[in-house]
């Protein structure tokens, strides 16, 4: 047997859970109709099958109807979710693999526009500045009806066959009770921390006594909210005593932190640059100062700082929770002490920021995550070996190399400059956004070990492809910045990459207009600003970089607020004048007439890309498709049709920025859809 403390198998109560690792509370808003149906069972089977001793499904399953699912989640009060969660829980059994759910209710961090339109209920009428409602302050016979909700919602997941259940108390309704901050209750649930731990307590006796012993019960809560006023880690101890105290609580899974505002909830589940495992060692003092069993996750990407996890005793159950996002396979990895395969979690946090803004959890490169349905995690060989050549090694093609090397093609790679990565390397000039290099650094390591060839430094033509003999030739050439996007001086303004990637010096006084929204302005602002020049973000949207999101947004705010930058929001760069050593922007709005003249010593402008499609367009008419892809087969995951061109050579496929501007997901979705069929 393994002496890998992280295999080790792990008693909880009466439930034997097969190693240490697990995966927490998180709610990905897959359910269809508020219920976990073949996507979300598909999900959970996914990592189940793969090893993982313990699944936490959900994250946040509503209990009741005035905890409306804000980021779709689970609809625990309806009694149709009994027979979904018993299809999900059977699949993952099926593995081996424990499976939990985590119970909630939001309380204030929520909005009554969701659901049944009903107002949000807290201990006070504070607004969390995070979702914005303002909640209706609760009356006893709130409080009723959510204790029997509680026990209601745990019973149902007993009869789903769930082994137990987690409650939540950070941010939400519980834990709302607890903290001073959002408690202005009098009487029997307000004041002393007795009465703010009543509603949670009697949570507990009503769960306990509608599931019995032989069911595992749990709680998720901050045990320091690090906030002026709030739950401090002395009444987080306390508190931690007294849920002990219960003798109805089987584990504590240790949060530190708050997540009422984005910071704060970037500080809870840190994003790539911030520290590894910050709140590890807080856990382990939890862990032994309460002697509960206890589980933490929070920015444990590698297996290094897991197995440290169990092998020191700071935690019983490490999760991993984003890592099984970028990876299903960890657990079978270690056990097959192949641990350099696994593909890295970034911390790019796309997952998390997207299930607010775009509705549901991807991981930024591994479009498998989510699509279980239809995308395999593990590539299965194709039945004839074909000659691949890939035009480009930024992520679309170095996936495309990848699969196609997985599937057993002979793979031959062409990239113009000297190592792989594209638009992944500028995005690596800073510090803070490192970790992404891994998302080539792994796909290189893979490829290399099935044998792919790469010829850097060559700017192929034609004849470099088709003398390959290529059976299928994939253009991901990716895309050049495109900056004329003005009336009048587009040559008098550089783009965001020549800032980033140190082509151009900063200027003193320096406009960054940004009409595309995504990292690459805020990264040249923030070189900008590094280097003490005042800087203005202008923006013709409603907000700036939307597609940034919420947590990515953090740690630019902490640089940018901090230097002379200033936010403009709905004005349009329409022109550049030289105006002696200046230049005059001419600055117009979508929303009126209004106009305006301002001087600024340098322009720096974000539009995206235009496609590199030279090479395609000259090997379109050589090509068996004429370079199309026909949208049916490539959705439903059939070989493409090559008839168009009786007289052609090779299948042509374009993916990634080569066809139009995209992110890093959707470049990688391209090539993992197309070739997983070639
Ligand atoms: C998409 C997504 C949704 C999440 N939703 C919840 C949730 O509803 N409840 C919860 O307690 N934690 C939630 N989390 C937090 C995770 O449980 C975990 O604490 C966090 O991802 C940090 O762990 P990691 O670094 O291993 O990913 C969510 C995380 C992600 C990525
Ligand atoms: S999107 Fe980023 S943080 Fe989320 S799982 Fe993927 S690599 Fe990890």
């Amino acid at each position: 047997m393994s002496k890998d403390p992280l295999l080790q198998p792990y008693q909880l109560k009466h439930l034997t859970l097969k190693n240490r690792i697990m995966i927490t509370s998180h709610e990905p808003a897959y359910p269809e109709d508020g219920m976990p149906k073949d996507r979300y069972r598909a999900y959970h089977e996914a990592r189940a099958k793969a090893g993982v001793a313990l699944t936490m499904t959900a994250g946040s399953a509503a209990v009741s109807r005035n905890s409306p699912p804000v980021f779709n989640n689970i609809l625990a009060y309806k009694d149709e979710v009994v027979p979904w969660v018993k299809r999900l829980t059977d699949a993952c059994h099926d593995h081996g693999c424990a499976v939990m759910i985590q119970l909630t209710h939001l309380g204030r961090r929520t909005h009554w526009n969701k659901g049944d339109w009903l107002p949000a209920v807290s201990a006070s009428h504070e607004r969390e500045p995070a979702h914005r409602a303002f909640p209706k302050k609760v009356e006893d016979w709130d409080i009723q009806r959510i204790v029997q909700d509680y026990a209601d919602a745990a019973e149902r997941m007993k009869a789903g066959g769930m082994d137990g259940i987690e409650l939540q108390a950070y941010g939400h309704l519980m834990d709302q009770f607890w903290s001073s901050l959002t408690n202005t209750l009098e009487g029997p649930y307000g004041g002393s921390l007795e009465n703010r731990m009543r509603f949670s307590v009697e949570v507990i006796d009503a769960v306990r006594e509608r599931v019995g012993d032989d069911f595992i019960v749990g709680i998720r809560f901050t045990a320091d909210e690090d906030l002026e006023g709030g739950i401090s880690e002395e009444e987080g101890l306390e508190i931690a005593r007294r849920l002990k105290a219960t003798g109805k609580i089987d584990f504590l899974n240790v949060i530190k932190g708050h997540i009422d505002t984005d910071p704060g909830l970037t500080d809870v589940i840190p994003v790539q640059g911030m520290r590894n495992a910050p709140h590890l060692d807080f856990a382990g003092k939890i862990r032994e100062e309460i002697g509960l069993p206890t589980f933490h996750a929070a920015k444990i990407p590698d297996v290094a700082t897991a197995r440290h996890a169990i092998a020191e005793g700071l935690l019983d159950m490490v999760g991993m929770t984003r890592a099984h996002m970028a990876d299903p396979m960890i657990v079978r990895k270690i056990a097959e002490k192949r641990e350099e395969d696994i593909r890295p979690c970034v911390g790019a946090t796309y997952c998390l920021d997207r299930i607010y803004q775009a509705g549901d959890a991807l991981c930024i490169h591994n479009a498998a995550t989510g699509r279980e349905l239809t995308m395999p995690h593990e590539i299965p060989p194709a039945g004839q070996r074909k000659k691949v050549v890939i035009v480009g090694a930024g992520p679309a093609g170095m996936e495309a190399a990848r699969v196609a090397a997985e599937r057993g093609h002979d793979v031959t790679v062409f990239e113009a400059a000297p190592d792989a990565g594209g638009q992944i390397r500028l995005t690596t000039q800073s510090e803070r956004r490192r970790e992404m290099i891994s998302i080539i650094k792994w796909r290189m390591e893979q490829c290399l070990a099935r044998g792919v060839k790469f010829h850097f430094n060559t700017f192929a033509e034609v004849n470099d492809v088709t003398s390959e003999k290529p059976d299928v030739v994939i253009v991901a050439t990716g895309g050049m910045t495109h900056t004329d996007v003005l009336t009048e001086g587009n040559d008098l303004v550089v783009s965001s990459w020549d800032i980033i990637a140190g082509d151009v010096k900063p200027g003193k006084r320096v406009l960054v207009y940004d009409d595309a929204g995504d990292h690459a302005a805020l990264q040249a602002a923030e070189v900008i600003a590094k280097s003490g020049a005042h800087v203005e973000i202008m923006t013709p949207d409603r907000s700036f970089a939307p597609d940034v999101m919420a947590m990515n947004l953090v740690p630019y705010m902490r640089v940018l607020q901090d230097k002379d930058v200033r936010f403009t929001v709905t004005y349009r760069l329409k022109a550049a004048k030289r105006s002696g050593n200046m230049i005059s922007a001419v600055i117009g709005t979508d929303y009126s007439a209004h106009t305006e003249e301002r001087e600024f010593d340098q322009i720096v402008v974000n539009h995206g890309t235009i496609p590199l499609d030279e090479l395609y367009f000259e090997l379109k008419p050589n090509s068996k498709n004429l370079g199309a892809i026909e949208q049916e087969s490539l959705i439903f995951g059939r070989p493409q049709p090559l008839d168009r061109n009786p007289d052609g050579a090779f299948a042509l496929f374009r993916i990634g920025d080569a066809v139009s501007a995209r992110n890093t997901h959707a470049a990688i979705y391209d090539a993992l859809r197309l070739v997983k069929d070639l």
